[in-house]
């Protein structure tokens, strides 16, 4: 057997907290290998040694069957080891080749051969299947695509070997089952892939070996096919975790949130909402479904304030609150989980006591007289880290320093606890392990008790089915229909969400 990457032994610390501990992973040339593991495992820490991000404290790289130490990126490059990472990093005024050769342009004469780098990267494109036209302007290309050109520019590193961290967190279906078939066009071309992934069936459908890192220790690595999703659970976070709906109390209260006739354009300055309408009574929670990019985000934009809406009515308990500036609708009673969490939910340079005390700082009994109240800041903090499992190393800890899901958890808990009557939650778990969802599902139900009104905008289904009292389908900025969430027929919400209105009278679909 010859392995592509063999990590001997490797321990990672940062400070006094041990990353990785003595991690043994061999990936085995031409196959494609999943990491998965609960937020804050280490997968990324051991990529980024792998990548020469990170020095390792003790242990070995070995590649190719040669021992290799790797200072930098460029040293990983060299020795065949591409990545693509969860933030890409494009230049949006170029274009796609100039994107994908950017710090190793083709000269000619001194000057850059841009006719040779765009037959280049046709020629990639064309290799592997990533359709991209080379000439376009990265700017306003759909994130599937930009995730393309970051995939082109590792391969016109000459990488033998690709990691791709949580590579399906943004995208739709559709391109993750397309970047599924680039995954296994590599492999079948005799490169290796390994990717990190919270998505299991995804890991059972499309690799051939799992590796499970548990507080930063390898605990398992074999054959997916020996596995079940239910064993790939167990291994992650010891226990079984599943997720049907919830049990609920019945909706008591009155309605808080009335949307009428809304609609909004996009950055392209195209209509994102065309007439949307729904009501959200105190103690319900309303789901949104639909294959991202059909006006999901830009109705929690408008909604929070940071969009305006070019016609309809927004009101909350009654009060028109349509136009008012982010701050106000906030100070109205609105709390809202961007679905852009690293965007716009965090200070990734200020510690998890400040973030979770931003926007309330002129508030009792947070602050007095304008005096931040740093002992109830403290117990606050350390009571919420509690609550949400939060896993870090201090209250004092950057936002930056935490893992993807738990930076996910500090805005739950800041939006959660702020008083808020209204919930705005775009993707309340995505990049976030399969413990924490439960957790993270649990504490959603529990505001739903408390009475809050509450709107999920999700493109997982299954996490809409455990928690809405409503479905709501949208497509091509319109809402197409309502399933309640007791009686889901997967198939009808697909149609839905496809924009094909299922006819009950007729073996036949209308398309609309
Ligand atoms: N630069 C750093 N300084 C201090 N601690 C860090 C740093 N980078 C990572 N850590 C810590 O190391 C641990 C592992 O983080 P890592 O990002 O590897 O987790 P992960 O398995 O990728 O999690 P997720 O699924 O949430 O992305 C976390 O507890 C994190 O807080
Ligand atoms: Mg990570």
């Amino acid at each position: 057997m010859s392995f592509a990457i063999e990590l001997k032994s490797i321990t990672k610390r940062f400070g006094s907290f041990v990353a990785n501990e003595d991690v043994n992973l061999a990936v085995e040339r031409g196959k494609i290998h999943a990491i998965i593991g609960e937020n804050g495992a280490g997968k990324t820490t051991l990529m980024n040694v792998l990548f020469g991000l990170l020095q390792p404290d003790e242990g070995e790289i070995w590649i190719d069957g040669e021992k290799k130490v790797l200072p930098n990126p460029a040293a990983a490059i060299a020795a065949g080891i591409g990545m693509v990472h969860q933030h890409f990093k494009l230049v949006p005024s170029l274009t796609v080749a100039e994107n994908v050769f950017l710090g190793m342009e083709i000269r000619k004469g001194g000057l850059i051969d841009h006719a040779a780098q765009i037959r280049k990267t046709a020629e990639l494109s064309k290799q592997f299947g990533l359709q991209v036209d080379p000439t376009e302007r990265v700017g306003l290309l759909s994130v599937g695509i930009e995730q393309r050109i970051e995939i082109l520019k590792v391969l016109a590193r000459g990488a033998r070997t690709i990691i791709l961290d949580e590579p399906t967190a943004v995208l739709t279906p559709q391109e993750s089952r397309e970047l599924f078939q680039t995954l296994r066009g590599f492999v079948a071309q005799g490169m290796t892939v390994i990717f990190i992934s919270h998505h299991l069936e995804e890991v059972m459908e499309v690799s051939d070996t799992v590796s499970v890192l548990r507080h930063g220790k390898n605990v398992a690595s074999r054959p997916t096919a020996e596995l079940s999703k239910s064993d790939l659970v167990q291994l992650m976070v010891g226990r079984l975790v599943s997720f049907d709906r919830l049990p609920r109390g019945p909706i008591a209260g009155k309605t808080v949130l009335e949307v009428e006739d809304l609609w909004c354009r996009d950055e392209r300055q195209l209509q994102a909402l065309k007439g949307v309408s729904f009501q959200v009574r105190a103690g319900e929670i309303v789901g949104i479904a639909g294959v991202a990019g059909n006006g999901q985000t830009e109705l929690a934009e408008v909604l929070s304030g940071l969009r305006p809406s070019s016609h309809g009515r927004i009101k909350l308990a009654g009060r028109d609150i349509t136009g008012r500036s982010a701050r106000e609708i906030r100070a109205a009673g609105v709390g809202h989980v961007p679905g852009d969490r690293l965007v716009r939910g965090v200070d990734r340079n200020a510690s998890i006591a400040l973030n979770l005390l931003m926007g309330r700082q002129d508030q009792s009994p947070w602050s007095r007289h304008g005096i931040i109240d740093r002992t109830y800041l403290q117990q606050q903090t350390k009571a919420l880290i509690e609550r949400f499992d939060i896993r870090a190393r201090s209250p004092e800890s950057t936002a930056k320093s935490l893992s993807g899901g738990n930076i996910q958890k500090v805005v739950l808990a800041r939006e959660f606890t702020g008083g808020a009557d209204c919930l705005l939650i775009d993707q309340p778990t995505r990049g976030v392990d399969i413990g924490a969802q439960e957790s993270i599902h649990a504490e959603i139900m529990r505001q739903r008790a408390a009475g809050k009104a509450i709107l999920v905008i999700s493109v997982q289904l299954d996490e809409l089915i455990a928690l809405a009292d409503r479905i709501l389908v949208m497509f091509g900025g319109t809402i197409m229909g309502e399933i309640a969430g007791d009686r889901v027929d997967e198939e009808e919400i697909g149609m839905l969400m496809a924009g094909v209105v299922p006819d009950p009278h007729s073996q036949t679909v209308d398309t609309v």
